[in-house]
């Protein structure tokens, strides 16, 4: 039995109080879904600034009405101290995913993410520390890498941020760390790679490049690819995800706290790849695509590839990614497909 399975047995034997921030989100309301499932006691603060209704209301159609009770929401703004208070009310484990995500959005508009990344990020470690939580697991990003040039990325070396994003990132794990010095409250940062999967919102000028793709061959519509297509990432579905944030919180390892830890897979999928992938799930499941990708300019702020070295998690945390990119994309387009249809109607 993986460790991921011991502790999941463990958490249905012994229920704990979970909160999730960001939880009407993408990575939040997959958090919520595994977490209830396992019969877990689970608070979730949002403010829907990129979130949505119908993701929690997914969710409750996903379990059952006994797991759904033993869920409570608040709607509530992490830059707002008194709610990030009222919402670590209690809790044993905090996942903390809320934060406003893109490079571009940061580039636009540096001051909101700044305040929602950073702000909002002090609040959240300064109310789970005052509230005694058991763990505090953060949603750090690979973007910290910056423009560092080693492969595959190993924690220790990071590089010059590359955006406004970047830096709020960055940010959050130096007042990790001085947390730790200062009160000896140790939270676990996740530098999650490219994640994708179900509940990821494909729509918005934000919007990731899986949904967003998904979402344009669906509806027949162009795909352009910034650049020449030979940009790579380490695409990481959301169920390795869930697995890294349940094992981070729940470690009694005390040498794996107050560390950051890259969650990917450790492959490298290069966007022209990643284009012909979405295009062969489609197709199995009865959606042809014939255009070819329209190329344009490299994106500011992108790094040319980014891949992880994941042998800290695996060693330190005992994460085994069980997804990797085709695996995900397959599981993931059949809710695309089911999603842009309901929109449809
Ligand atoms: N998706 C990825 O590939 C990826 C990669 C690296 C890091 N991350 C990080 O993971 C976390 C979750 O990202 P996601 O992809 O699920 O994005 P998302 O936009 O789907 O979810 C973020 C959630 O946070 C909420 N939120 C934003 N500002 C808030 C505020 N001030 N108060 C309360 N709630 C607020 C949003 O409404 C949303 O529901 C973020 O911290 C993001 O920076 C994501």
């Amino acid at each position: 039995m993986s460790q991921y399975q011991t502790v999941c047995e463990q958490l249905k034997q012994n229920p704990k109080t979970w909160l999730v921030t960001g939880v009407a989100g993408f990575i939040g309301s997959n958090l919520l879904e595994t977490l209830l499932k396992l019969d877990q006691t689970v608070v979730g603060l949002d403010n829907f600034a990129t979130g949505h209704q119908h993701n929690l209301d997914e969710v409750q159609n996903l379990v059952s009405a006994e797991q759904w009770a033993n869920f409570k929401f608040y709607e509530g703004d992490i830059r707002d101290l008194e709610d990030c208070q009222k919402a670590c009310a209690g809790v044993d484990y905090v996942l903390h995913q809320a934060a406003l995500g893109s490079v571009p959005r940061s580039i636009a508009d540096p001051i909101t993410t700044n305040a929602a990344n950073i702000t909002g990020f002090l609040n959240m470690l300064t109310a789970a520390r005052d509230a005694c939580v058991k763990s505090f697991t953060y949603a750090a990003s690979s973007s910290t890498y910056g423009d560092h040039p080693a492969l595959p990325k190993v924690e220790e070396n990071i590089g010059k941020p590359l955006s406004p994003y970047a830096v709020t990132k960055y940010v959050n794990e130096l007042y990790a760390e001085v947390f730790a010095r200062t009160y000896g409250f140790k939270a676990i940062g996740l530098r999650y790679f490219n994640v994708f999967g179900k509940r990821q919102d494909p729509n918005g000028a934000y919007a990731a490049v899986i949904p967003k793709w998904t979402a344009a061959m669906i509806n027949g519509e162009d795909v352009f690819i910034n650049g020449d297509g030979k940009t790579s990432r380490d695409f990481c579905f959301i169920e390795n995800t869930v697995q890294a944030n349940i094992l981070a919180a729940t470690t009694q390892n005390d040498e794996a706290k107050n560390q950051v830890y890259n969650v990917a897979v450790g492959g490298r999928t290069t966007l022209n790849d990643l284009f012909n992938s979405i295009k062969t799930a489609l197709n199995e499941n009865g959606v042809t695509y014939t255009k070819e990708p329209v190329y344009r300019d490299f994106r500011a702020g992108d790094v040319r590839h980014s891949q992880a070295n994941i042998e800290k998690a695996s060693s330190y945390l005992m994460y085994k990614p069980y997804y990797d990119v085709w695996r995900g994309v397959s599981n993931a387009i059949g809710w695309y497909i089911n999603f842009l249809n309901k929109i449809k109607d």
